[in-house]
């Protein structure tokens, strides 16, 4: 037995079933309704589908197992529990650096996320003034152009001290639970709003089942098509599995550090990736055979929630009601999502500041309010300014997709990577062994993805995201032939 780093006093779950609740709701949010069918839009349908799925089986369940368990042992904040295994494996503490990194993407992440949460107000506000005008039974916006529907969005956008107003309220929302703590705020926000949030989301998926263009939706989520599936795709559906699992930037280690011993990490991991996987796969079925029976375009991208799918409310018999119950739905899971980015900073501040929790989660909000700030104005006022016009793949993203993009593409591969390499060679294997809860073979293939799948794939990934044309040339030399085929099927 290898010692636990615990203090006592610290804080954590009431259960074990809170702490599924709670990181079940950090997994689901806006990255399962809203980036996640944008995602798949822009990227081309099944090839992404598909090698998303992949991607969170041969990936993404073995990190999220190791940074729980990495959170649960050290019992602290991202770093410092990274660095308590470290110590308790004779390692450097130098280690903790991707902690630390992480704590920062997380933060980085939280400040864009508060803006979309604010849309999503938005859009409950909209529905509920329109629910009051049209009335219960007919279609939402009665006598409204499609274009006047679609222009809520750019019309939102176009006004600048709504946007930030909106982006403010939804952070402060969420600082108000996580600074009353784990288990009377952030912990009271899963255990009451997920329950409802299931119930609302299973209405919604059969009704577009049943309503919507089924078929023409699933042949286009799940039709593989090899030739689509690039580097630069390949690296969409990896970002997206990470983002939406709350991978590879200290999300869930900080939820990991306030599970108790007796809490089997693997089954755990296995519920957490399942619920999450059949979320944004259910919600690509609910959404896009709803978008294609209103015979709108599935690559409308971040527009495919907020201007496709209220156009496509329009035309359904108590549309209004429906959509108002369909953001209240999206703003639950956001917020359940929400408090977990802030939480890993939050930790951080908290452990290295000797502070009372209220005052560090006061310092990461207004930090983030004001990051936040510019990704609000990112689609307007500051529409021209391009902070990463220097790399080719981000040269064209403003500051609100810019901070986007650099997350999920590059510092939650490349904490994953760091997190594979410490816990599959550097850190204690009796200490691993003795967290995980795996036995037999699963054990010995979750060792293997750590040590060898998972860090090899995500840096071949990784490269041939970031370097397209090179990745091109590299496919077409391991596979001529193929290659030819592929020039042709394109050509
Ligand atoms: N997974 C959440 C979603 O899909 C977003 C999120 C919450 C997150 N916590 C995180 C993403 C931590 C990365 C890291 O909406």
């Amino acid at each position: 037995m290898v010692a636990s780093s615990g203090s006592g006093q610290r804080e954590g779950w009431s259960s074990r079933s809170a702490f599924i609740l709670a990181a079940v709701g950090s997994a689901v949010g806006l990255g399962n309704m809203w980036r996640f069918p944008a995602e798949a839009g822009e990227n081309g349908g099944g090839a992404f589908v598909l090698f998303y799925i992949f991607c969170v089986l041969l990936i993404g369940l073995p990190v999220l197992l190791s940074e729980v368990l990495i959170g649960r042992h050290g019992q602290a904040s991202a770093p410092e529990s990274v660095r308590r295994v470290a110590r308790d494996s004779n390692a450097s503490g130098g280690w903790s650096i991707f902690g630390s990194m992480g704590v920062f993407a997380a933060f980085l992440i939280l400040s864009f996320y508060c803006v979309v949460g604010g849309w999503v107000v938005y859009y409950i506000g909209v529905f509920a003034a329109d629910l009051f005008q049209t009335g219960l039974t007919g279609g939402a916006f009665e006598g409204r152009e499609a274009s006047d529907i679609e222009n809520l969005l750019p019309g939102l956008f176009g006004n600048g001290s709504l946007m930030v107003g909106l982006n403010l309220g939804f952070l402060a929302v969420t600082v108000f639970f996580v600074a009353r703590g784990i288990s009377s705020g952030i912990e009271w926000v899963a255990v009451y709003l997920m329950p409802m949030f299931f119930v609302l989301f299973l209405g919604i998926t059969i009704y577009g089942a049943f309503s919507g263009n089924f078929g023409e939706a699933v042949a286009y989520l799940f039709t593989f098509d090899a030739s689509k599936l690039t580097g630069e795709v390949m690296l969409a559906a990896v970002g997206q599995a990470f983002f939406s699992l709350s991978l590879g930037v200290a999300g869930m280690m900080t939820y990991g550090a306030y599970a108790s011993r007796e809490t089997n990490l693997g089954e755990t991991s296995g519920v957490i990736a399942g619920a999450d996987t059949a979320v944004a796969l259910l919600a690509g079925l609910a959404i896009f055979p709803i978008v294609f029976a209103a015979g709108l375009s599935a690559s409308a991208g971040p527009g495919l929630m907020f201007q496709s799918l209220p156009i496509a409310f329009q035309a359904m018999p108590f549309g209004s009601l429906i959509g108002l119950a369909f953001f209240i739905m999206v703003f639950f899971a956001a917020l359940t999502s929400s408090v977990s980015l802030l939480e890993a900073p939050t930790a951080f501040v908290k452990d290295a500041g000797k502070l009372p929790r209220p005052v560090a989660t006061l310092i990461v909000g207004v930090g983030a309010a004001i990051l936040g700030v510019l990704s609000a104005l990112s689609f307007n006022e500051m529409a021209d300014f391009r902070p990463l016009a220097f790399i080719p793949i981000f040269a064209e993203a403003n500051f609100f997709d810019a901070l986007d993009g650099v997350t999920a593409k590059l510092f939650m591969p490349i904490g994953a990577i760091l997190t594979c390499i410490f816990v599959g060679w550097v850190a204690d294997a009796r200490l691993i062994d003795d967290e995980n809860g795996l036995d037999g073979a699963l054990h010995q293939i979750w060792r293997g993805l750590v040590r060898y799948v998972c860090p090899i794939l995500l840096t071949v990934i990784l490269l041939a995201g970031i370097f397209p044309e090179y990745a091109e040339t590299v496919f077409s030399l391991l596979s001529s032939e193929p290659a030819a085929e592929l020039g042709e099927a394109a050509g």
